[in-house]
């Protein structure tokens, strides 16, 4: 396996060429030692890469807000997706053509199933009028389609992401103007006209065989089962332009007029002013990959952390023109006050958690420390257990007397990549994984929320859905997809060897079981009930997964750097001031 080792040299300047790779063990234990070692590195010393705008390059930063050094992990991240992107990729791609073996053989083995895995997704190409434009969501001839046979935007993002790392970002591009042509269109709910930026959950090509021509479908939640909005299309469109910018360093694509215009009406829709007393994003159930009534309504972490990363992306991509600029100052202003919400009030650790327990209620005013009336009584036994001494993570949900304390996946992982969790922050979350390793990876990767829901409190928040029993599908159901999510947050974090953990587990089932959807079960051990076969973003998933692990640099097109303009305000817990 091939491993990245990196030489600091003793004045702390760390050029290109001195970017190494090895084949052994070692080379992860340098790797290691690396993240342990004090360093000397002053903050000037630090490349950023050209595309990442800092809040502090905008004129209405907060004032008084001062940076400081990073934390060594952090530093180090940040690091080696500078170095390695501005020295180019290893070399260590897929082939185009996906089946063959990779640049030199003495690289490293591929394992058996990624070619097996290439070639399900390649099956899975949706071509519109000749070109490719997506991949079907699942290719699952043996189950009722439903709307499986579609292309769905959130789907779509690690297809699109395997592509770009395998250096074929045609049909990404491809997916990216055609998703904004469906934007475009009159969308309409019975006799409710839905917002001009809205993107598609999904789309099909339709071929009508009488004139043979080709027309596309889209579904903005008009057809969707419970009409549920699709609010994480837009956020993934705008990740997906930039990971696609950054990739290619194509930048003409989102500085077509269409292109920006379309960022901006998403913008509009989630940064127009309300009755909001929160900077996150009021939503109803169903809103996101969980899409089915599952208790995620109000300010459910998923979108938050989307919506913090598409505007951390957005604010790259924007042009700095008389339009732009208006739209850029309401990111920045808003970027400052969702990281000080999240990171203040989403956060969850041993310390923060005992003092939850221990509130007072009804406290009035702005000096109140349960600013938001949280009964200490609403929280659940299971939590007390769950939580470690060391480590943390951003819980589900956070409105007037609710706190949703359950472990969201895509939320926290979202949040590592895209910085809005601290340095630290981002390690705790490392630190609960390892530590809760049984209970939220089991016999296989990832459990897509954890605790799961049951009896009564199953029947109220469900409204009985058979679908999402205890341990299945969305409650507390195990989704290999989400595979590529923690490599990326692993990488990030310097803790490469999680991830192999847990690729070598989905490794031993994945291909044998025709990858699943999604596995139930406490441990994950059992094919979903109403699993999906060959469903696509488990592929792309676990395609996505070996090749970051193999080529890091490939996580530049996912991930943010921090942003030390902002910085928490709290610290709370003994794990954040010690690491
Ligand atoms: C299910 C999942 C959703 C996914 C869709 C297509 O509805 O809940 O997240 O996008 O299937 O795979």
């Amino acid at each position: 396996m091939l491993e990245l080792s990196v030489e600091i040299p003793q004045n702390g300047n760390i050029s290109p060429n001195e970017v190494s790779y090895a084949l052994d063990e070692a080379a992860e234990n340098e790797f290691a030692k690396l993240l342990d070692r004090p360093r000397t590195l002053t903050l000037e010393n630090r490349q950023r890469s050209l595309d990442e705008k800092s809040l502090g390059d905008f004129s209405i930063m907060s004032p008084g807000v001062s940076s400081r050094n990073a934390d060594n992990i952090s530093y180090l991240a940040d690091h080696l997706e500078n170095i390695i992107s501005s020295s180019r990729r290893s070399g260590i791609n897929t082939p185009r053509s996906g089946f063959s073996t990779p640049r030199s053989q003495a690289d490293f083995e591929p394992h058996p199933i990624v070619g097996d895995a290439w070639e399900a997704l390649r099956r899975s190409m949706v071509y519109f009028r000749g070109e490719p434009v997506g991949t079907i969501a699942a290719l699952d001839n043996s189950e009722e389609k439903v709307n499986y046979d579609q292309v769905f935007v959130r789907d779509f993002v690690p297809s699109a992401l395997a592509f770009l790392m395998n250096g074929e970002p045609e049909i990404v591009k491809n997916f990216l103007l055609k998703t904004l042509r469906l934007q475009s269109w009159e969308k309409k709910i019975d006799r409710f006209q839905l917002g001009e930026g809205v993107m598609p959950a999904s789309f099909k090509v339709y071929h009508d065989p009488v004139r043979n021509h080709e027309t596309l479908i889209a579904d903005f939640g008009e057809s969707a089962i419970g009409r549920v909005a699709p609010i994480d299309s837009g956020f993934w469109w705008i990740i997906l332009l930039r990971a696609y910018t950054k990739s290619t360093g194509d930048s003409s694509l989102a500085e077509k007029p269409e292109c920006q215009k379309g960022m901006r009406l998403i913008l509009s829709l989630c940064l127009s002013e309300g009755f909001d007393t929160f900077p996150t994003l009021l939503c109803a159930d169903g809103c996101c990959m969980i899409d089915r009534r599952m208790g995620v309504y109000g300010y459910p972490l998923e979108i938050q952390a989307l919506f913090f990363m598409a505007l951390r992306c957005a604010l790259v991509l924007l042009k700095e023109d008389v339009e732009g600029k208006e739209f850029i100052e309401r990111i920045v202003k808003r970027l400052h006050a969702l990281s000080y919400h999240m990171r203040s009030y989403y956060w969850m650790d041993f310390k923060q958690l005992n003092d939850i327990y221990r509130y007072k209620t009804e406290e009035y005013s702005h000096t109140a420390v349960n600013k938001f009336n949280v009964m200490p009584d609403s929280l659940p036994e299971w939590v007390f257990d769950f939580m470690p001494n060391r480590g943390g993570y951003f819980i589900g949900n956070v409105s007037p007397a609710k706190m949703d304390i359950r472990w969201f996946c895509l939320g926290n992982c979202i949040a590592i990549l895209s910085s809005l969790a601290t340095a630290e922050q981002s390690t705790a979350i490392m630190d609960l994984i390892e530590a809760r390793w049984e209970e939220l990876v089991g016999e296989m990767p990832l459990k897509v929320c954890y605790p799961a829901i049951e009896s009564h409190d199953w029947r109220i928040v469900t409204g009985c859905d058979p679908k999402n029993t205890r341990w299945s599908y969305h409650n507390g159901g195990s989704w290999p997809v989400l595979l590529w999510l923690l490599t990326a947050a692993c990488i990030k974090t310097g803790r490469p060897q999680i991830a192999r953990r847990a690729i070598e587990l989905a490794e031993s089932r994945l291909l044998k079981d025709n990858w699943p959807e999604y596995y139930d079960g406490k441990q994950g051990r059992y094919i979903g009930k109403q699993s999906r076969k060959f469903q696509t973003w488990s592929v792309a998933g676990y395609l996505v997964a070996k090749m970051m692990l193999e080529d890091p640099s490939h996580l530049g097109m996912i991930s943010l750097e921090e942003d030390k303009q902002m910085k928490p305000v709290l610290r709370r817990s003994a794990s954040w001031t010690t690491i």
